[in-house]
């Protein structure tokens, strides 16, 4: 259990219809260990189980088709098997005191036409082909070319929304999180660099961000909105080079403002070039989250003293932790007794067993911790570094990919 160590990080909140136990969420994290019909294993059960105390879990990226998958082994929810095996999944957290939402993902360009049905294109706003590497049955190859949607299939993309939010409610979730980040589909619509479209998807800030709007809207009214949270990442190129928008501020500003007359669980922004520096100094993200009005959920490399530092000013609601969370479960825990943490080898991240997955140790109480500082004055000096901060402790950079 997580001490009561009067530190707001770990304190219950609220966020939207979501009691969490602490500020603490699990960032997405894909781990290509699922089958390739896209159902889980029963390492998933025991994955997510053991980081169950997290205030809330974002699932890894899950496909919302056969369309949406870009990469070999990732999960779906869209078919009753997928849901079996996810409710599997939410009932483990749930029995352990934990909340889950599942992060709903299309990638777009980003796939390969041997993980599409029948070996078709993948599709994209515009016939622009990534030079990044999506993972197929025969390894690392780059994206296929994609095909540029017609406008009236696009109304087919936002039912594969709203049935895949449907099948979440199904298997127990505690809501959705749409993936409009790292250079995927929505993003793809959202930046004039992967969208050259002439219809009313394409071109100004507001069609541009058709999409993604009429995307929430149909999931929130599958379910409510206080069940949905949406992840940004206006400045990450996420995979590869891919290209930013030319005027990020205008056009995430304009979203956020969109997306908070709906009145979301939350916002939750990847805070510059993913697993990279913490961006928030070259971006405002603070604005971006005046603009939204709602809940933020800020990521993006940060550490104890970062996080304890941006849940009590007040500049988010809580924070994410990523690759953390892979080499420590009980993370929360670590986090609360300032222990150290183990640094989860790269190598591990992407597909393979229960080895590098489910197989890192919790930290036993039998163990001193190596750090005794009292916390009262860690607090002080965490509340004395100015924030955000630019430059924060570097991890170790994974191979592979978002
Ligand atoms: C192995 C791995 C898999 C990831 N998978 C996803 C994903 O499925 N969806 C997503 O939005 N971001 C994904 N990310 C990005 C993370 O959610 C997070 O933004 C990034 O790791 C930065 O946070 P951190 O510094 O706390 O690790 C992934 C990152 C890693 C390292």
């Amino acid at each position: 259990m997580t001490e009561d160590n009067g530190i707001a990080l770990f304190t219950p909140t609220r966020i939207g219809a979501i009691e969490v136990a602490n500020r603490i969420a699990m960032a997405p994290l894909t781990r290509s260990r699922a089958g390739m019909d896209g159902v889980h294993t029963p390492l998933a059960i025991e994955y997510y189980r053991q980081r169950a105390s997290a205030g809330l879990i974002i699932t890894e990226a899950t496909n919302i088709s056969q369309q949406g998958r870009g990469y070999a082994y990732t999960p779906g929810i869209y078919t009753d098997a997928h849901v079996a095996a996810w409710r599997a999944v939410t009932e483990a957290v749930h029995d352990a005191g934990g909340k889950i939402v599942c992060q709903l993902w299309h990638v777009g360009r980003m796939s390969h036409t041997s993980l599409q049905e029948s070996g078709v294109a993948p599709v994209a706003p515009s016939a622009i082909q990534a030079g990044d590497e999506v993972f197929t049955l025969e390894g690392q190859v780059r994206p296929s070319m994609p095909r540029a949607l017609e406008t009236n299939e696009i109304s087919g993309i936002i039912e594969d929304y709203r049935n895949a939010t449907r099948k979440a409610r199904e298997a127990g979730f505690d809501g959705v999180e749409v993936h409009a980040a790292n250079s995927y589909l929505l993003d793809q619509f959202l930046r004039d660099s992967t969208n050259k479209r002439t219809d009313g998807y394409g071109g100004s800030i507001r069609n541009r961000a058709r999409l993604t709007i009429e995307v929430v809207e149909a999931v929130s009214a599958v379910w409510s909105p206080d069940r949905v949270g949406i992840r940004l990442s206006p400045i990450t190129r996420a995979v590869g080079e891919t290209p930013l928008d030319s005027d990020p501020i205008a056009t995430y500003g304009y979203l956020a403002q969109e997306l908070g007359s709906f009145r979301l669980a939350y916002l939750h922004c990847v805070e510059g070039q993913t697993r990279g520096v913490n961006g928030a100094a070259d971006f405002d993200f603070q604005a971006l989250h005046r603009s939204f009005g709602g809940h933020y959920i800020a990521n993006n490399s940060y550490d104890r003293a970062r996080a304890i530092a941006a849940v009590e000013s007040g500049y988010a609601d809580m924070i994410a932790f990523g690759r953390p969370f892979i080499g420590n479960p009980d993370l929360v825990e670590r986090l609360a007794l300032d222990v150290p943490l183990f640094d989860a080898p790269p190598e591990s991240y992407y597909g393979g067993g229960a080895e590098g997955y489910t197989d890192f140790k919790p930290w036993t109480a039998d163990v001193q911790p190596l750090v005794s500082v009292e916390i009262d004055e860690k607090l002080d000096i965490a509340l004395d570094d100015s924030f955000p901060a630019s430059d924060p402790p570097s991890m170790s950079e994974p191979a592979g990919r978002a």
